[in-house]
């Protein structure tokens, strides 16, 4: 899809000379703005590069990656157009911000992991791994792409009065038939983060990206 108007407001955060050659490209929740996870960034993955843009739709004045039609119900062509426009904002802002040949790893929450997942599911060559809170499955893909086992991990929660578990099995198994390996993370409380989603986002960006550096993708 051809996507004309690929501009998003966004915080770029350069990286430090001697930190890892990654990219976190963070993605908020509905309501928050590109400064929300700067902090999150630096703590998960200090001295890496931050791209973090904020979400282009509107809801009540409260910034979204996409539309929605009811709490849990998402507008499937919006979500199309917007994940088009973020794919092609971060191949940009990767020429622009001299980020190529950085891998880049979606860190999303809520709002912001749903289109990191749909941004997974429709280029899959597009992100050497992705931390996602509390996902929920943003569309039914109706061929499994070739993720080829990019890292993914998944901080559900086991009281999260927005996403079942349900819900969390089922991206779990569209993610991993689509050749992604998935952890999950389950944290005992609700929606909200909790110091141990942090520490597990650690651990795993440390076992997969930083002690043995993933072979996978880089920014094209
Ligand atoms: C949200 O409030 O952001 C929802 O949980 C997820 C979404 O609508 O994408």
């Amino acid at each position: 899809m051809i996507v004309t108007d690929s501009d998003f407001i966004h915080r770029f955060v350069a990286p430090e000379p001697a930190g890892p050659p990654i990219t976190l490209l963070l993605l908020h929740g509905t309501g928050g703005d590109e400064e929300d996870l700067i902090p999150l960034g630096h703590q998960l993955l200090p001295g890496a590069a931050l791209l973090s843009p904020r979400g282009r739709v509107l809801e009540h004045g409260m910034p979204r990656f996409f539309r929605r039609l009811a709490a849990g119900v998402f507008d499937l062509d919006d979500l199309k157009v917007q994940t088009e426009a973020l794919g092609k904002f971060v191949v940009d802002a990767s020429k622009k911000y001299g980020l190529d040949g950085r891998q880049i790893i979606a860190v999303g929450y809520s709002n912001g992991a749903n289109i990191a997942s749909s941004v997974l599911l429709t280029h899959p060559d597009l992100l050497a791994g992705a931390v996602l809170f509390r996902p929920m499955v943003p569309f039914e893909p109706h061929a499994a792409p070739a993720l080829g086992g990019v890292p993914v991990l998944l901080g559900a929660a086991r009281h999260d009065q927005i996403v079942s578990p349900d819900e969390t099995s089922q991206l779990a198994k569209i993610l991993t038939t689509a050749g992604a390996n998935v952890t999950t993370h389950w944290h005992p409380g609700g929606h909200e983060l909790g110091p141990d989603d942090i520490a597990a986002a650690k651990d795993w960006l440390s076992t997969y990206f930083v002690q043995s550096p993933s072979r996978h993708r880089s920014a094209r």
